[in-house]
C-alpha cells in the first residue's frame, strides 16, 4: 500500500472534515500541510490535529496565484493536492499541479468568478496535458458531485446490464436555528441555486426556470419533503460516461422559508454577481451577502437533524425492468461530535479524503494518466472506504419513485 504527503487547499468547512479524516488515516497520509490565503485558518485547524500519527504543517498560499502555488508545491513535495478552496481557483491549482507533475483531486468544477455557469468543458481541457504529463486530476470527489458518481457506477457494474435513468436525490433536513444560512460557502451555494435548472433526457439538456419543477419525497430516515429539479455539475459527467441512459434529473430539498428569503433577496438585487459602486468602492452583492450571512463552518453545534444523498437508477437486467435506490444518512450531531462539524462539510470532506487516498495508494492507478470524472473508475474500493470512513450506505432494490 502507498503512503504519502498531502497538500490541502482550503481551509474552510469541508478542509477541516478533510484534514481530520486524513489523520484518521495515517497509514494512508503520512504528511499533511494545510494551505490557504489566511494562515490563522490552517494554524487553527492544525492545532485541533497535532499530536496524531499524520504529521501536520500550514502554510499561506494565494492560490489564485500560480506561480505562489508551485513555489509551495515545490517546498513540499507533495504525492496529491487536495483543492478544496473554491471552484474559481480550479484551474490555476491545476497548473501549477502540471507543472511541479502531482495527482490532483477536487470536489466543484470550474467556474469564472464573473459568470455563474459550472461546467467541465475548462477542465477537461487539461486531459491531454495530463495525461502527457503522467499525472492525474480526479474530478468531483465530494459527495455530489463524487458519491453519486461512485454509486452509479457500482450500480453499472453490480446490478444493471443497461441504465436507463437516474434521479439524484439530497436532501438536508438539518435544522440550524438561523432565519437563513447556506451550509457550504454562500457565494457557490446561492450561484447554484439562482441558477435555471436543467436536465438530461434523450441524448440533450432541457433548461427550466429556477425552482419551477417541484415533487414531494419521502425520504427513509428523513420523511416527506419538497424536492426541486437544479442543474448539477455531475450530470454533465454521468450524460457521457453512463453509456446508454436516457435521463437524468437531480433533485435537492429546500424549506419554504429558504425559498422565501432566497425569493426576497434576489429580488431586491443582493443575489447579483454584478459588481455596483457603494460609497466608490466596487463591491459585488452577492459577496457582501456572504460577509453578513453565519459562516457555514460555525453550524456544526447549532444543526440537527440528518441528510440523505442517494440515487434512484432505474433500467434492466437480465431481461428485466430493475429499480435500485442506493443512499448514506448523516446525522448532524453524530458528524459535529466526532470532527467538529455538520453533515454538509463532512459528506463533502470524507469523499475528498478517500478519492485522494484512491490515488495515494495506487487503487485507481490502473488507469492511467488523465482527467476522470469519478464515475470513470472501480466504484469497490471507495464504496468500502465509505463505510470505513463514516458515510455508510444502504440500498434498496423496491424503491418510492420520483413521479
Ligand atoms: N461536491 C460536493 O458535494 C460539495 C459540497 C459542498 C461544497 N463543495 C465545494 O467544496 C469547496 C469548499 O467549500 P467550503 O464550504 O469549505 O467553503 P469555505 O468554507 O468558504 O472554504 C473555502 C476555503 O478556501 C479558501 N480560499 C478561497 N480563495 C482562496 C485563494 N484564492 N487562495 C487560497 N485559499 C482560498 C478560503 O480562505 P479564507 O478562509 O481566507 O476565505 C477558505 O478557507 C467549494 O469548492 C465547494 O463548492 C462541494
Amino acid at each position: 500500500m502507498g503512503k504519502g504527503k498531502a497538500l490541502m487547499i482550503g481551509a474552510g468547512g469541508v478542509a477541516s472534515v478533510v484534514a481530520f479524516k486524513c489523520c484518521q488515516n495515517s497509514e494512508v497520509f503520512s504528511e499533511l500541510c494545510i494551505a490557504s490565503r489566511t494562515l490563522s485558518k490552517c494554524e487553527a485547524l492544525k492545532a485541533k490535529l497535532d499530536g496524531g500519527a499524520t504529521k501536520v504543517s500550514t502554510a499561506r498560499v494565494d492560490a489564485d496565484n500560480t506561480a505562489e502555488l508551485i513555489a509551495l508545491m515545490r517546498a513540499f513535495s507533495p504525492d496529491v493536492v487536495i483543492n478544496v478552496a473554491l471552484p474559481y481557483q480550479d484551474l490555476t491549482i491545476m497548473d501549477a499541479c502540471l507543472a511541479v507533475g502531482v495527482d490532483y483531486v477536487d470536489t466543484a468544477n470550474y467556474e469564472p468568478p464573473d459568470t455563474a455557469k459550472f461546467e467541465y468543458k475548462w477542465q477537461w481541457a487539461y486531459r491531454e496535458k495530463f495525461r502527457a504529463a503522467g499525472i492525474t486530476a480526479l474530478l468531483g470527489s465530494g459527495f455530489d458531485p463524487g458519491v453519486t458518481g461512485v454509486f452509479c457506477a457500482y450500480a453499472q457494474k453490480h446490478h444493471f446490464d443497461e441504465i436507463h435513468e437516474i434521479d439524484i436525490l439530497d436532501a438536508n433536513a438539518g435544522d440550524h436555528g438561523y432565519p437563513f444560512a447556506t451550509n457550504f460557502n454562500p457565494e457557490i451555494n446561492i450561484r447554484e441555486v439562482t441558477a435555471n435548472g436543467s436536465y438530461f433526457e434523450n441524448g440533450r439538456f432541457i433548461e427550466t426556470q429556477p425552482m419551477a419543477i417541484r415533487r414531494v419525497y419521502d425520504f427513509p430516515e428523513i420523511g416527506p419533503k419538497d424536492i426541486y429539479l437544479l442543474h448539477h455539475e455531475e450530470m454533465e459527467s454521468l450524460a457521457l460516461n453512463i453509456k446508454g441512459v436516457r435521463r437524468i434529473r437531480f433533485w435537492m430539498t429546500f424549506s419554504e422559508n429558504y425559498l422565501n428569503h432566497l425569493k426576497v433577496l434576489e429580488n431586491v438585487g443582493m443575489t447579483s454577481i454584478k459588481p455596483i459602486l457603494y460609497e466608490g468602492q466596487e463591491i459585488v452583492p452577492l459577496q457582501f451577502l456572504k460577509a453578513v450571512l453565519p459562516d457555514p463552518a460555525s453550524l456544526g453545534p447549532r444543526t440537527r437533524g440528518k441528510t440523505n444523498i442517494g440515487c434512484i437508477i432505474r433500467g434492466v437486467k437480465g431481461g428485466a425492468p430493475r429499480d435500485y435506490y442506493v443512499y448514506n444518512v448523516c446525522d448532524h450531531q453524530e458528524c459535529y461530535r466526532e470532527v467538529g462539524s455538520q453533515a454538509i462539510s463532512y459528506t463533502t470532506g470524507v469523499p475528498a479524503m478517500i478519492g485522494a487516498a484512491m490515488l495515494l495508494t495506487g487503487a485507481w492507478k490502473g488507469k492511467g494518466p488523465g482527467v476522470f470524472n469519478i464515475e470513470e473508475f472501480d466504484p469497490d474500493p471507495f464504496m468500502d472506504a465509505l463505510n470505513r470512513f463514516g458515510l455508510p450506505w444502504q440500498e434498496s432494490f423496491a424503491p418510492r419513485l420520483v413521479e
